[in-house]
């Protein structure tokens, strides 16, 4: 239901004309789902059946013993209607245990399975609370730094991150590019603790953010992801989540610096305007710009931006630009970006491949030193999402 009856769901069946095979897909499902409720609804009955039919042919039984003349002789009918009667008393209780029986079997099924989910081994746990070490998000410096940082994604065959060290100084903003699935993304998670990393540790102001409240690491390290997600609410309280206390010239303040507030106030509901399932009533750069400003209406220390602005145009790019400027002075900007634009002016440029720290410096140093990051350049940008994106190659 949720795949196909969802708005992308039905868009992606519209475009790629899969309506009726999706159709299919749902309906096999549902025959699956059919057979397996019937299939639990009558487990365990057959045994209630069988008491069912016992007690219902008992007495006929019994009357028919007693009646023949050989064998009839030593029961007399006192013994026999105390017998059927007794016998309707206990079929109630038996009954009832029986079926009893049944649930409990089906709830063991259940109960084994919410046992089997919550054992599961906790992979970002919250810090044992004695041994936790706490930073005050007022007066966080913001400087990131990772050690011998190694990641493996669950499942995955390979290392998505290998040995990476790298130290973003308080205050600085530091540029992360490579080509597409380079680890980008992946590094950007770590810095969030959205996982821990395999091997190695990532510091937060000195300190292992393992040993972090989360509640206080979010105060301090505020993320724009690659891909936005908004609720199903107003635009209003789709900021208002970032900081709920948040009054209404600071929402419109982080509006106005993410380049979207004139847009908001356009609408005939303003900020009262519904975003629609996921943000699908707003295009692809409303919705990364909105999600922009509720990262900045938290007001963090350190902004980590995965490709934040990759769906803007070159000049509402350099106007979010401008204004993070303004906003990221003395805050810790960490930004996986494309566009050269956005790269040239950062204090580091680091340039991952394989999940590797291949190189870094400033542009103006990785450009004269020709390597990999020259290449990038040369070929046109220094990300993936490069081909069509103005840049400009002076240096
Ligand atoms: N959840 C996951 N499970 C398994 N492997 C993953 C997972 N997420 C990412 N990977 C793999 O890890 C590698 C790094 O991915 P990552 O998302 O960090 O790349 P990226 O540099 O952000 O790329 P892009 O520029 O396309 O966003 C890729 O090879 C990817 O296939
Ligand atoms: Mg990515």
């Amino acid at each position: 239901m949720e795949e196909s009856l969802s708005v992308g769901g039905a868009r992606l069946s519209k475009t790629l004309g899969a309506g009726e095979r999706l159709a299919r897909r749902f309906s096999d499902h549902s025959a699956g789902l059919l057979e397996l409720e019937v299939a639990a609804q009558i487990a365990g009955r057959w045994r209630t059946a069988t008491m069912g039919i016992v007690f219902a042919v008992v007495p006929a039984a019994l009357y028919l013993v007693a009646g023949l003349p050989v064998t009839g002789a030593g029961i007399s009918i006192g013994t026999l209607v105390a017998f059927t009667a007794l016998q309707a008393g206990i079929f109630r209780p038996v009954m009832g245990l029986l079926s009893v029986g049944v649930q409990v079997t089906a709830s063991m099924a259940l109960f084994s399975r919410i046992f089997e989910y919550l054992d599961l081994p906790v992979e970002v746990a919250e810090p044992d609370p004695a041994a936790a070490r706490h930073l005050d998000p007022a007066t966080a410096r913001g400087e990131l730094r990772l050690e011998g940082v190694g990641y493996r994604h669950p499942g995955a065959d390979r290392d998505a991150l290998t040995d990476v060290d790298l130290v973003v100084p308080a205050g600085s903003t530091v540029a992360l590019v490579g080509s597409t699935g380079s680890g980008k993304s992946t590094l950007a998670s770590l810095l969030t603790r959205l996982d821990d990393p395999t091997r190695g540790r990532v510091l937060l102001d000195g300190t292992d953010l393992r040993q972090l409240p989360s509640a206080e690491r979010a105060a301090v390290v505020g993320v724009v992801s690659q891909e936005t997600y908004l609720l199903h609410d107003t635009i209003r309280e789709n900021l208002r989540l970032a900081r709920p206390d948040a009054t209404d010239e600071q929402l419109e303040q982080a509006a106005r610096d993410a380049q979207i507030h004139d847009h908001v106030r356009s609408l005939p509901d303003g900020y009262d305007t519904v975003v629609g399932a996921r943000g699908h009533r707003f295009s692809g750069g409303e919705q990364q710009r909105l999600a922009l400003a509720r990262t900045l209406l938290r007001d963090p220390q350190v902004l980590v931006l995965d490709e934040a602005t990759s769906a803007l145009d070159t000049r509402t790019e350099a106007a979010v630009q401008a204004a993070l400027g303004r906003v990221g002075r003395g805050r810790t900007v960490v930004t996986i970006a494309h566009r050269l634009s956005t790269v040239r002016d950062a204090d580091l440029v680091v340039v991952l491949d394989e999940g590797a720290v291949v190189e870094q410096g400033t542009h103006d140093d990785l450009l004269r030193r020709g390597g990999r990051y020259a290449a990038l350049v040369a070929a046109g940008g220094v990300g993936p999402a490069a081909e069509g994106a103005p840049v400009a190659l002076a240096a």
